[in-house]
């Protein structure tokens, strides 16, 4: 069966654009087609100035929403990055492999560097190095296939090249994994500025739906969307961004077609009041869920002790082989012949 494996940071409130972008089609599609394995990448969550009592908040309640969200423990694997050491021994070997030229190309680094830089912030080592780290967490498990965004499409072509030059200098030992983009690229963007993806970093919640926003505060924040000059509706990405994004959004949740629904509407304001609507009802059920599994925290914190479990079992053999592969001797673990005589 084909591996899977996606990570999500534990860096914010998750959004409607992670959920319609992402966790939707992990929960609907990937988990049932691949063996799949979905992380809480919490380490990647220090790269950039951070409060720990919020990682930990925010780590619990991203592995929450996982499973809210519809990805089933006896299908799939969920769990936090940080309880399975594979991944950060294996990072350090990919740093043996990888060059700062590469780290320094990567795009994100680029801009989140300076936007540490200009909030008067040091940048961490490890934003540069997140890359490796993030080819180990691929790695480790002989993944073929990374379901993930345009954005990070950058950071699997590296996990790519780091795995081809290992495997060509070292023997075989990667499986060399590729980057799938969602088919229907559900690409949700800010409400307040729809030229930015809706983000959960991002400052300002008023163009950001959170998962778990109350019915009311989703109605007012779509309600209150920018939308473009002009009056007719039409589905026009560059010229009506505004527009299309809510037709984008109605889509994704109706399961119709952008363009199509586009010729129902005969004014932005009923556009608006069924996408508030169509998003609410999408939400529900993953907030019931949501409530119960909070109710249930000894149940959430046994499958992510059983998914780290599995997690371990399955990166272990792949990242020992790396580690005598690159020139490590294996640890004695009796007595050696040698010792006796
Ligand atoms: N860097 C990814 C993001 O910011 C998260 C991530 C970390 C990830 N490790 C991964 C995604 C491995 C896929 C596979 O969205």
């Amino acid at each position: 069966m084909t591996r899977v494996f996606s990570g999500i940071q534990p860096t914010g409130h998750l959004t409607l654009g992670n959920y319609l972008g992402a966790m939707r089609r992990w929960a609907e599609v990937d988990q049932h087609r691949a063996d799949s394995l979905f992380c809480v990448v919490d380490l990647h969550a220090l790269t950039v100035d951070h409060d720990p009592a919020r990682v930990r908040r925010l780590s619990r309640q991203t592995a929450t929403l996982l499973l809210a969200s519809g990805l089933d423990p006896e299908v799939c694997t969920v769990f936090l990055q940080s309880h399975v050491d594979e991944h950060a021994r294996l990072s350090y070997l990919l740093e043996c492999v990888a060059t700062d030229g590469e780290m320094r190309r990567m795009i994100q680094y680029k801009e989140k560097a300076a936007k540490e830089r200009a909030r008067g912030r040091s940048v961490r080592l490890s934003l540069l190095t997140y890359p490796v780290l993030m080819a180990a967490d691929i790695l480790a498990y002989g993944t073929e296939e990374v379901p993930v965004g345009e954005d990070q499409a950058q950071h699997v072509e590296l996990a790519r090249d780091v795995a081809v030059r290992f495997n060509q200098r070292y023997g075989h030992t990667f499986v060399v994994p590729r980057t799938t983009l969602p088919q229907v690229a559900a690409r949700v963007m800010n409400l307040q500025d729809p030229r930015r993806k809706m983000g959960k970093s991002d400052d300002s919640g008023a163009g950001v739906v959170y998962l778990l926003d109350e019915p009311d505060v989703v109605r007012k924040k779509v309600l209150r969307a920018v939308t473009d000059s002009g009056r007719e509706v039409v589905y026009d990405r560059a010229e009506r961004p505004g527009i299309a994004n809510l037709l984008d959004i109605l889509a994704a949740c109706t399961g119709g077609n952008p363009e199509s629904l586009a010729a129902v509407y005969d004014s932005y304001g009923s556009l608006k009041k069924d996408t508030a609507e169509a998003v609410v009802e999408v939400l529900r059920p993953v907030q019931a869920r949501h409530r119960e599994l909070c109710a249930d925290p000894v149940y959430v914190e046994e499958v992510l002790r059983d998914g780290a479990e599995k997690a371990r079992a399955s990166a272990r053999p792949t990242v020992d082989a790396a580690y005598r592969a690159i020139g490590l001797l294996p640890p004695v673990t009796e007595p050696s012949l040698s010792a006796v005589r």
